[in-house]
């Protein structure tokens, strides 16, 4: 059912009001890549180093949203498309909250993430590929469902038989199977300070 009626409410707290009270500015940190590319372990890492310095910090990531918010969705396109736009709109609140968001998740289709740019809008959102090679993140297989998927165990997954579209024009791109870590998280930090996020 769509609330058409429903009215705005007027917040006499600012979304600036908040980033001065927490001294920082927030914005959405879009980490995007196949399952296995290293998307949790950098924005996890690099919450670490925000937090570390004072900064409010959220990470928005699978395990948390797919058990919760999004437990009803499964890998459809139509599943993911709503996944999407159901963690874009949470990651603006958060953001408007005064906090620097971290999301980790595929976000195969270049379309929602455009929808995701919109919504959050231009200057406050940073796609960060993790590029990485299909095959790299299969031969990790971290949590086995690269094996499974080639056994035709789960379906739709993507990489094998569902498309995953890479950014044309992300604000960075982090190939995390050259890369340590340290050596990635020094450049999303470097990033950061260089648009004056940080
Ligand atoms: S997205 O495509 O809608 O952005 P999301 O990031 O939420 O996907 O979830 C991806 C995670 O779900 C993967 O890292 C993997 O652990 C798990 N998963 C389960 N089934 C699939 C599938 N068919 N395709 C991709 N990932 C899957």
């Amino acid at each position: 059912m769509t609330l058409s009626n429903a009215i705005s409410q007027a917040t006499p707290i600012s979304r600036q009001d908040r980033e001065k009270l927490h001294k920082h500015k927030s914005a959405v940190l879009w980490f995007t890549g196949f399952s296995g590319s290293g998307k949790s372990t950098l924005a996890h890492a690099v919450e670490n180093y925000l937090y570390q310095n004072g900064i409010s910090t959220f990470v928005l990531d699978g395990d948390n949203v797919r058990k919760g918010l999004c437990h009803d969705l499964g890998f459809s396109d139509a599943d993911r498309v709503e996944n999407i736009r159901r963690i874009s709109e949470v990651a603006k609140l958060i953001m408007e909250a005064g906090v620097m968001t971290l999301t980790t998740f595929i976000s195969p289709f270049k379309s929602d993430r455009m929808a995701a740019r919109n919504l959050i809008s231009e200057g406050n959102f940073v796609e960060i590929y993790c590029c990485c090679a299909l095959d790299v993140c299969e031969q990790r297989d971290v949590k086995g469902l690269y094996k499974k998927a080639r056994a035709g165990e789960i379906p739709f997954f993507t990489g094998i038989d569902s498309i995953y579209e890479p950014p044309e024009n992300p604000e960075l791109v982090i190939n995390t199977d050259k890369k340590t870590l340290e050596e990635s998280v020094t450049l999303v930090i470097e990033y950061l300070r260089q648009k004056q996020f940080l």
